[in-house]
């Protein structure tokens, strides 16, 4: 059974979205793409039980005080994932959802350890996420790659033991990344996963700054040799950390919606996207965890280009920067970016953003 994934896929996936730019998503978390339709679908066909009536009801509790209030729904919710088809079928309703907004290429963080640890076999989630970017770049022409994101709240050798054994399945995963419980948590124990992860050619993100503060950033860099940072919304609080992120221009996976559903900041209003822009920081624009906080990228677009009044050259350079700070090859970040300067160019008085 494939459920029917809540969003239909447009009619011609490829064709332009001309008020959108073309972009990559590089901060999601697949698991925060789990709609609740789906959720109760996936739940039925495992026999799972959800404490919840139905997804209206489920839908109702996505009001988050903090991270921390997010994960707990998040981590109970991720549990009706079960089988490779299932992880599949949920890759595949994300991409068609994200192709229809404008996106082109998708970086997924998956938290193996969750569902290891429920005693789903990691060559079963692997092999499903792996079939679901296939599938999805053969209907939609949306490249895709898999990050396996270690949980921070979790000890750093269960982060190393599940890289071993990822690297044993010769598993097709581009890079590592650094998530969940952000305060109170070190990231130097995940210091040796990341050292093996790059001794393997993988690629390196971590989530910091996003409740913690500006010197979490600093951390992922120099302990983790983090090449992006996830969030990075509190850097503005440490000028030397503004100053070395703008002359290395790490790039930072901002995603204001998110910050907003879960506190980070007390409105889109408050949200430091600009004072980010302004100071010459290497920012993207992403959703997150889209289910849960009500906005996938193109609707994160959308809202800070309301909010902001953001100019058509700034939601190309946006994009033109979420391209080039992923972990794509030079060659498919020119030819995507060549897209994105189309779009800029492509200018007209109806595509104009609203003041
Ligand atoms: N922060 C940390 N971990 C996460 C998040 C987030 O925003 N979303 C899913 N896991
Ligand atoms: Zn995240």
């Amino acid at each position: 059974m494939t459920p029917t994934p809540s969003t239909p896929a447009p009619s011609h996936p490829l064709a332009a979205t001309p008020q959108r730019p073309p972009r990559a998503e590089l901060h999601l978390h697949l698991e925060g793409t789990l709609e609740p339709d789906l959720a109760f679908a996936l739940a039925e066909r495992n026999g799972v039980d959800l404490p919840f009536a139905d997804p209206a009801a489920l839908r109702a509790a996505y009001d988050f005080t903090d991270l921390q209030s997010f994960l707990d729904l998040y981590h109970a919710t991720s549990q009706v994932l079960r089988t490779a088809e299932d992880f599949a079928d949920l890759t595949v309703a994300y991409l068609r959802r994200a192709a229809a907004g404008g996106v082109r290429h998708a970086e997924l963080m998956v938290d193996l350890q969750t569902h290891v640890a429920r005693g789903v076999p990691l060559a079963e989630v692997v092999a499903g996420v792996t079939q679901g970017l296939a599938d999805g770049e053969a209907e939609l022409g949306v490249s895709g790659l898999l990050i396996a994101a270690f949980l921070r709240h979790r000890p750093g050798s269960e982060a190393e033991a599940l890289l071993d054994d990822l690297l044993a399945l010769d598993a097709p995963v581009a890079g590592v990344g650094l998530a969940s419980t952000e305060v109170g948590f070190s990231a130097a124990p995940f210091a040796p996963a990341f050292a093996k992860a790059a001794a393997h050619g993988l690629r390196r993100t971590a989530h910091a700054a996003e409740e913690g503060p500006a010197w979490h950033v600093t951390e992922v860099l120099d302990v983790l040799g983090a090449e992006r940072v996830d969030h990075g919304i509190r850097s503005l609080e440490d000028p030397d950390v503004v100053a070395r992120l703008v002359r290395d221009q790490v790039p930072l996976t901002v995603c204001p919606v998110s910050n907003v559903r879960l506190r980070a900041v007390p409105s889109l209003a408050e949200h430091p996207l600009p004072a980010m822009l302004e100071a010459g920081l290497n920012v993207s624009l992403n959703s997150d965890d889209p289910s849960y906080f009500g906005g996938y990228v193109d609707e994160v677009d959308d809202a800070v280009t309301a909010q902001f009044h953001l100019t058509r050259d700034q939601r190309a350079d946006l994009a033109a920067a979420s391209f080039r700070g992923s972990f794509l090859p030079a060659d498919a970040v020119a030819r995507h970016v060549a897209g994105v300067e189309e779009w800029r160019r492509s200018s007209s008085e109806s595509q104009q953003p609203r003041d």
